[in-house]
């Protein structure tokens, strides 16, 4: 006797369809999978023929061989356990196979029949959607994620309901509303905190406005971090099929938060600097997404830039050059999508008294020359905005509390709206302007092009009809590595 269940496997972020087929034979009792990859996928067999028999449901004493097809597609994961038991449980006929063939099925099983989630679940759900199935059974903690595919999710708790429901002995329970609403998915500090640092402040605004890449360097102590960890709070929610997106990648990741499926405030990253290169650009098997395709759509944060090891930097070139990552593997490349915007701090010397009026600088040149070597040219061209953040004087810090987060994402909100509503022109003076800058600084064509992003996110937030030459003079004023004191 031969059963089917369809269920889907993760390349990268694409599900793709595996049937699931168990075979039943008069011969000596036995069980056999075929066509898994991994140490996980064996395991399935303890906590199917465990899940199956605490359902009260009957073992078959038979010769059963379950294969997995096609062959050749490397299974990762314990989301076949749910199909795995349903294609047993078909081919002994204790649940309808016909019904169970419009179904798709997804997930682990606990030792007593009891359902887990499992990440990559919106994959899975987008996969039967587009393979023409009507339902997806899932863990009820996945179902409202799988629904986000424009799917039907049958949310189960343990295997026996599985089998009530396939035998219509009764109705799934009602998909869990998901509980997102308006509230904020993170606390993020305000804005508020932040005395004095009106340049930092502005840099920042800027690049929450048009996604720039900012770099804020200086002495310890003096508000880098503090400034850095409040860009979540001034930045729009994400448009819909951002949020997917998103989700789709921390789904993969299993990364959402429960009760959470739809992930719509951009993703804020901080990966510590002992990060390895995989767990920052990802990898492994499977593979799995890295910080880097984490922070698609939103922040990708590295607190003190230099402490991170050189081949970690350098491979975050990529992703920002071309807002993807592509890993290689056997049988060929997964790509994993990494648009993020990159927000740096720095000291300015490794003793970090550099540009410290109050604090002298003991490094020696070598050492000097090494950190600022670290930090390849290539890398520092990759930010729009370098600012160099001073110790605040004493009488900025008694001054009043700054402006609030939500003020300043009212003008961010702002200068988006603005930008999707069309382009805009740049004035005869703003164009030689930045044509002078370009031969006098000298700008490459990658920093004349950033320079004229900032330009044109300046221009938006003053809500200004074309880009004049305030607006180029202001984003020139972010640019000049000198500013750094590196070159
Ligand atoms: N501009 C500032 N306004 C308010 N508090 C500040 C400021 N700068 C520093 N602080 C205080 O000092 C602490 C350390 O700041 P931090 O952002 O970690 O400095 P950095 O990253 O520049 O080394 C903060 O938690 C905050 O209490
Ligand atoms: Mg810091
Ligand atoms: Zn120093």
């Amino acid at each position: 006797m031969l059963a089917r269940t369809i269920t889907h496997a993760l390349v990268g972020l694409d599900a793709r369809r595996v049937d699931v087929e168990a075979h039943l034979q008069n011969a000596v009792p036995a069980f056999a999978i075929v066509g898994l990859a991994d140490r996980a996928c064996q395991e399935a067999k303890e906590r199917v023929r465990s899940g199956i028999t605490s359902a009260a449901l009957d073992w078959p004493v038979r010769r059963i061989t379950v294969n997995l097809a096609p062959a050749e597609l490397r299974k990762e994961g314990s989301g076949f356990d749910l199909p795995i038991a349903l294609a047993i449980l078909a081919a002994s006929r204790q649940v309808p196979p016909e019904r169970l063939a419009r179904h798709a099925a997804v997930g682990e099983l606990g030792l007593d029949g009891r359902l887990r989630p499992v990440g990559g679940v919106l994959a899975a759900a987008e996969g039967a959607r587009r393979g023409g199935l009507e339902k997806l059974l899932c863990s009820a903690e996945c179902a409202a994620e799988a629904e986000l595919a424009g799917i039907e999710a049958v949310p189960v708790r343990h295997l026996a309901e599985a089998v009530a429901y396939l035998r219509g002995e009764r109705d799934p329970p009602p998909v869990d509303a998901p509980s997102n609403g308006d509230r904020p998915e993170v606390v993020c500090p305000d804005l508020a905190d932040v005395r004095g640092q009106e340049r930092a402040r502005r840099a920042l605004e800027l690049a929450a406005a048009g996604s720039h890449n900012l770099l804020l360097a200086g002495p310890p102590g003096i508000g880098k971090t503090m400034l850095a960890r409040r860009l979540p709070g001034i930045l729009p929610r994400l448009p819909p099929d951002e949020a997917l997106e998103v989700t789709r990648i921390h789904s993969v990741a299993g990364m959402l938060a429960p009760g959470r499926p739809l992930v719509t405030i951009p993703p804020f990253r901080a990966p510590h600097h002992t990060a390895s290169v995989a767990a920052i650009v990802g990898g492994g098997p499977g593979p799995k997404p890295g910080e880097a395709s984490l922070a698609h759509h939103g922040v990708l944060f590295l607190d003190e830039l230099a402490e991170f090891a050189r081949n970690a930097l350098e491979a975050l070139r990529q992703p920002l050059e071309d807002g993807a990552i592509s890993i290689a593997r056997v049988g060929g490349r997964i790509v994993f999508p990494a648009r993020f915007q990159l927000v740096a701090t720095m000291n300015l010397c490794p003793c970090g008294a550099r540009g410290d009026p109050a604090a002298e600088c003991s490094c020696s040149a070598a050492r000097l020359a090494a950190y600022r070597d670290k930090l390849s040219r290539a890398l520092l061209d990759r930010f729009d905005l370098l600012v160099t953040v001073p110790r605040p004087r004493a009488r900025d810090l008694e001054r009043a509390a700054g402006e609030t987060s939500d003020a300043v994402r009212g003008r961010v909100e702002a200068a988006h709206a603005r930008a999707r509503a069309g382009p805009l022109h740049r004035s005869k003076e703003a164009s030689e302007l930045l044509s002078r800058a370009v031969e006098r600084l000298p700008l490459s064509g990658r920093g004349r092009a950033r320079v004229a992003r900032v330009a044109r996110t300046a221009a938006l937030l003053a809500g200004a009809d074309e880009v004049g030459a305030e607006h180029v003079a202001e984003a020139l004023s972010f640019r000049s590595p000198t500013e750094l004191g590196l070159r």
